[in-house]
């Protein structure tokens, strides 16, 4: 017996506008991820308003995917991928999101690059909306908040169904939707830009419009849903939650109270709504603390019932600590804060590890949901060197193999997982820090922080490493 099922999708991950470049080709508009300045560890992205002479702007050029895919989805085939999840670009397809028509030139770049995909029998696994909103939308109405850019997003999103009917199986409609119930998410998933926000770090909030825009996703998602079943009744349509595994710092009973809470607010709320379609009962008693009120009519609680999704999927990359009784400084460097684990190892960006933690996550999102699950994102930013042409990366392929040994522990203890994309399988650009240095591709992109180098494509250890893991469904691990 093998312990990953036949047929189980190996593959990895990306987002169009972390890889792609070509910012202001082929007719595409400007999107949120276009005005986002490049920062370091622990020196914030600055956000600005439009595109500003004097600033670098990393996804701007990014890895010119745009230009190599061929060549990088031959890499991939290499490797073995079953699945390849990649993003669409909304602003190639809707510059400024509002338009009647489709931009037929952004279209015919995806026929190709999801051709290319199928010439090699990979299953693209398509993210409808991964940071790249409109920056227009933005300016003209703050982004999501504004109901209208529900029926934008339809339009975009029942464009591509449509065109990818009989090719594209597996849609996302939103990546990490729930980041948005957070300040951080306020203006990549939200479009959400208020006056005095400077960097993507510390944004202005404005909690009551946050949610609104919050609101308006989970709608958007519901209807993009029921739309695409009419379209294709064999589509399946997955969350993506971003999963940070909560754990209590001291078994204090008011942390055990306070953890179980943040992680049903945290991790549980956006797939509750998303999975069983309607809001859960610990968000009445928020929304009521904070004064929100979603305004939801019949017919959107209807639309958010009828439009539930048929598989959970999540990035993971890490666990953190909570404790109200606890006093000490949270894990240094990582964006989403935190406590200390005193037996975690942290990444060199301050994230920390924890394998254990995912074979706990799998069991409890498939204790809750009980449905395919797949792990949407995981993997190792670290920095590579180049030595004698070669990448020896023993710490990714340590990570990778660390977390796949869980993935198999939760599959013998009964979960059902079908898959598996490995983040960033190409270094790209990084979303939290706008920095290439932060690596976690099987390809090295020889590109630095200022987008200067070859942009060559070299194999790293973790290329062949990786490659008999699919070769042997998972069976070959060292
Ligand atoms: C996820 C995002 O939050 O984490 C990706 O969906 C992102 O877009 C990934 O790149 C890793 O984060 P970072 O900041 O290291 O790029």
């Amino acid at each position: 017996m093998t312990r990953f099922p036949d047929g189980f999708l190996w593959g990895g991950a990306t987002a169009a506008n972390q890889i792609e470049g070509a910012y202001d080709q082929g007719g595409k508009g400007i999107s949120v991820a276009d005005v986002m300045v490049a920062g370091e560890h622990n020196v914030p992205r600055i956000i600005t308003d439009g595109i500003k002479e004097g600033y670098y702007y990393p996804n701007h050029t990014a890895i010119d995917f745009y230009h190599t895919y061929k060549e990088d989805i031959a890499l991939f085939a290499e490797m073995g991928f079953k699945v390849f999840r990649m993003s669409i670009g909304w602003t190639r397809i809707f510059p400024n999101g509002d338009e009647e028509e489709p931009n037929e030139e952004g279209l015919k770049f995806y026929d190709a690059v999801i051709d290319e995909l199928l010439k090699y029998d990979i299953e693209p696994l398509v993210t409808i909306s991964h940071d790249e909103l409109p920056f227009y939308l933005v300016k003209k109405m703050q982004g999501w908040s504004d109901k209208r850019v529900i029926d934008y997003y339809v339009r975009y999103a029942t464009c591509l169904l449509n065109r990818y009917k009989g090719k594209v199986k597996y849609w996302l409609p939103f990546n990490e939707v729930n980041n948005l119930e957070f300040p951080l998410g306020n203006f990549i998933q939200g479009g959400i830009l208020n006056e005095g926000t400077v960097d993507f770090e510390n944004q202005v909030d404005d909690v009551k419009l946050r949610w609104k825009a919050m609101n308006n996703v989970l709608i958007a998602a519901a209807k993009t849903v029921i739309e695409g079943r009419k379209i294709d009744p064999s589509f399946r349509f997955g969350t993506m939650i971003c999963h940070i595994t909560e754990y209590p710092r001291t078994c204090h009973p008011e942390d055990i109270l306070h953890v179980f809470r943040e992680d049903q607010f945290r991790n549980e709320l956006c797939s509750d709504v998303m999975m069983f379609g309607e809001y859960p009962y610990y968000a009445y008693s928020y929304f009521k603390e904070n004064d929100i009120d979603l305004e939801l009519s019949d017919e959107d609680r209807l639309t958010l019932k009828k439009g539930t999704c048929d598989f959970y999927t999540f990035s993971y990359y890490q666990s953190v600590c909570e404790s109200v009784t606890y006093e000490e400084k949270t894990v240094k460097g990582n964006i989403m804060g935190g406590l200390k684990n005193p037996y975690l190892e942290e990444s060199e960006w301050g994230w920390p590890i924890d394998p254990v933690g995912l074979r706990y996550t799998l069991n409890k999102v498939y204790d809750r949901y009980r449905c395919p699950i797949m792990i949407t994102e995981n993997g190792l930013g670290a920095i590579d060197k180049v030595e004698d042409g070669k990448i020896h990366d023993p710490y990714r392929i340590k990570y990778l193999h660390d977390h796949i040994e869980a993935m198999a522990d939760a599959i013998k203890d009964g979960v059902d997982l079908i898959g598996y994309t490995s983040w960033g399988c190409i270094d790209l650009i990084s979303m939290s820090t706008g920095e290439m240095k932060k690596r976690y591709g099987f390809i090295y992109v020889d590109l630095d922080n200022q987008g200067k180098g070859s942009g060559k494509r070299i194999r790293k250890d973790s290329f062949y490493w990786y490659k008999k893991v699919i070769e042997s469904n998972g069976e070959i691990l060292d």
